[in-house]
């Protein structure tokens, strides 16, 4: 079956560098780049609707759940609207204040997912518009809404989603700008630039690949065995960091948890020691010297930290314990570039420790009960 997954020892791997060509796929023929008109033609809903609409409930399991959370910074940064996230089951059974002029956007890989399901039926029922950012072509979330963004990620095979997540966060940002547009929010001229950007990072990610990977893999060998991780970022990259740990718990089975930088010292401060490794995604963006000193007391304590930076930022080299330098994009499309070396080093700390890393226990790849 190496065939199947095209020279790669796992699906998780084959998809994981398969991402590149999942934005490409995602972003292709919807955002013209000379006028910076984005084009969504299968969301049957129409402009005028979202024109109006007054706030965008966003509702998901798992790792959409994390990709809802960072379009939240997207959606009200550039197209100014109030941005809920939920997850969907909690979503369902709590007293929910939806109405005509709320947005419902489901987020699912497969379209398939029980709970999300009955989110977005819940809230048609109370009026609102549902939306479905989804991969799977024809799965009933997509037949059930009003509307659907595909994904065109292509079948995700691994039961932790790496592709899926990486084309919904492309999807999600284009979406951003659609929003942007049909609201006005922003400049043509801005949208245009930014669709470029969002374009480019599928050769950002392509070249950084087998580079970080190779980097990782060298350097796992002093904490694969360690029994807890704490993952942080702030911003858009604390979904980022809720990702990375969640990866790792997926597939390695490590206990990880993930924190926005600046509750550090609400918590998790207490537990640092040299057998928990921190991992910090540390771009050099609006809130990076937040998060240096946020990373300096952990420092101070004699943490471990793993870091995820800028190439360049010689200041990082010099509090880290590891350090892993990734291009200059632009800030709010970091989310996809830091992705990757936290799904790389799940995967090799998995492989590492001998885990089976496309089939984890207890998972399923889609939950279709309740
Ligand atoms: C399961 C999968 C996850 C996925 C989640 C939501 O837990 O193992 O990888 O993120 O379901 O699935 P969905 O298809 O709705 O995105």
């Amino acid at each position: 079956a190496m065939a199947e997954k095209a020279g790669f020892k796992h699906f998780m791997l084959k998809e994981i560098f398969e991402q590149p060509q999942a934005i490409t796929n995602t972003v292709s023929g919807r955002i013209n780049l000379e006028t910076g008109e984005v084009v969504l033609p299968e969301l049957t809903l129409g402009a005028d609707a979202l024109a109006t609409i007054e706030r965008i409930s966003l509702v998901a399991c798992g790792t959409s759940w994390h990709a809802a959370l960072v379009a939240k910074y997207w959606i009200e940064k550039y197209a100014g609207i109030p941005v809920e996230v939920d997850i969907a089951s909690e979503f369902r059974y709590r007293s929910l204040l939806v109405n005509d002029r709320v947005l419902t956007l489901a987020i699912s890989q497969s379209g398939e997912t029980a709970d999300t399901l009955a989110g977005i039926r819940r809230a048609a029922r109370l009026g609102s518009r549902v939306i479905t950012i989804c991969n799977v072509v024809g799965s009933t979330m997509t037949r059930e809404a009003d509307g659907t963004i595909y994904t065109h990620a292509g079948p995700e095979i691994g039961v932790a989603s790496t592709k899926a997540f990486i084309s919904q966060l492309a999807a999600l940002f284009l979406f951003t700008l659609y929003l942007a547009q049909v609201r006005q929010a922003i400049p043509a001229e801005q949208r245009r630039r930014l669709g470029q950007q969002l374009i480019d990072s599928a050769r950002v990610i392509e070249q950084l690949l087998p580079r970080v990977r190779e980097q990782i893999g060298t350097m796992i060998e002093s904490f694969y065995a360690c029994r807890d991780f704490l993952f942080v970022g702030r911003g858009v990259n604390f979904p980022i960091a809720l990702e990375g740990a969640l990866k790792l718990k997926e597939i390695s089975y490590i206990h990880a948890e993930g924190y926005a930088a600046g509750e550090l010292k609400h918590g998790p401060i207490a537990l640092i020691d040299r057998d928990m490794p921190v991992l910090a995604i540390v771009p050099q963006d609006a809130v990076y010297q937040k998060t240096v000193s946020n990373i300096e007391e952990i420092k101070a304590r004699q943490g471990r930290l793993i870091l995820i930076g800028t190439e360049g930022d010689t200041h990082l080299r010099t509090i880290s314990d590891d350090i892993i330098y990734l291009p200059e994009v632009h800030e709010d499309l970091n989310p996809l570039i830091y992705t990757i070396p936290a799904q790389l080093l799940s995967y090799e700390i998995a492989v590492r420790r001998g885990c089976d890393v496309d089939q984890p226990r207890n998972l399923a790849k889609s939950v279709t009960v309740e």
